[in-house]
């Protein structure tokens, strides 16, 4: 079991303190005993300021975990490489595919990985380590690889596509998720959840073979949730029980509200220099 666990929020959706620097996007830096990682990058390598402002360093840090492949959560990569070469990065195969997304009214948006980024990462192919399946860092911190997806309530979350005409279904595959094993219970640690929470819980539930789920931090994709899959998901939170859940990124400004009023537990929404000890 993890004694101390710290994450600490490098990049967000929304602003932090005086000299931290915010865009659309995700990076946790999370120590865990003496074990140091890093989950996500960010759209740009802004979050490497915001490391040196928040006094994170991550010349030495021995591991990157990627949650997928779009372009906000695997921005930063090229520089943060220039700053620590050595480090192990460990995503799907998929987060090298092209891909993406349709807003009402508007054209075809690329969405994956920027060409900086997937050419980063060739560069260091020997140091990628491909997770299509639960994969142990340590006996109590795991990758889930693609999540097993029964909830019928629940979906990516939007209009993706892997196609530029939009008409072959993007279905975030890579889309993977991390549990840490405190002496609380599970940490449960999500990029956009874009296999869906209720899914992404209950499968660490079953790889992890623990049942308490101490806490959820993460990117939770609900911004455009139906009224029926907020409900849905409120009623298995409120089952779960958790001590906190702390809404991320995408998870919507509304829903984030959703989930509060509904919720008898801690919900609060993260931000840039958030740092939570579990
Ligand atoms: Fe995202
Ligand atoms: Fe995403």
């Amino acid at each position: 079991m993890i004694k101390k666990l710290r994450l600490t929020v490098l990049m967000d959706d929304q602003p932090g303190g005086f000299g931290l620097l915010s865009e659309h996007g995700l990076s946790f830096f999370i120590e865990a005993d003496d074990f140091c990682l890093l989950f996500d990058t960010g759209q740009s390598g802004l979050f490497l300021r915001n490391a040196e402002s928040l006094r994170v360093d991550l010349h030495d840090t021995g591991v990157l975990v990627l949650s997928h492949g779009h372009y906000d959560h695997t921005g930063g990569l090229a520089d943060l490489l220039s700053l620590n070469r050595s480090i192990q990065v460990y995503c799907n195969h998929a987060v090298l595919l092209s891909r993406y997304s349709r807003q009402p009214d508007r054209e075809l948006k690329s969405i994956g990985i920027p060409k900086k980024s997937s050419e980063a990462l060739n560069c260091i192919f020997n140091s990628v380590h491909l997770v299509s399946r639960p994969t142990l860092l340590t006996p109590d911190i795991g990758i889930t690889g693609f999540v097993q997806r029964h909830a019928p309530f629940e979906n990516t979350g939007g209009l993706f596509y892997l196609d530029q005409r939009g008409q072959n279904p993007d279905l975030i595959n890579d889309d993977l998720s991390m549990w840490f094993k405190s002496e609380k219970g599970l940490v449960i640690v999500t990029g956009c959840c874009h296999s869906g929470l209720v899914n992404t819980v209950e499968y660490i539930m079953s790889i992890s073979k623990e049942k308490r789920v101490f806490s959820i931090i993460g990117g939770l994709h609900l911004l455009n949730a139906s009224g029926e899959r907020l409900e849905e998901t409120c009623r298995y939170l409120k089952h779960l029980s958790p001590d906190s859940l702390y809404a991320c990124h995408c998870t919507g400004t509304g829903s984030t509200d959703f989930l509060r009023n509904y919720l008898p537990f801690k919900v609060e929404n993260g931000r840039v220099g958030l740092s939570l000890e579990f």
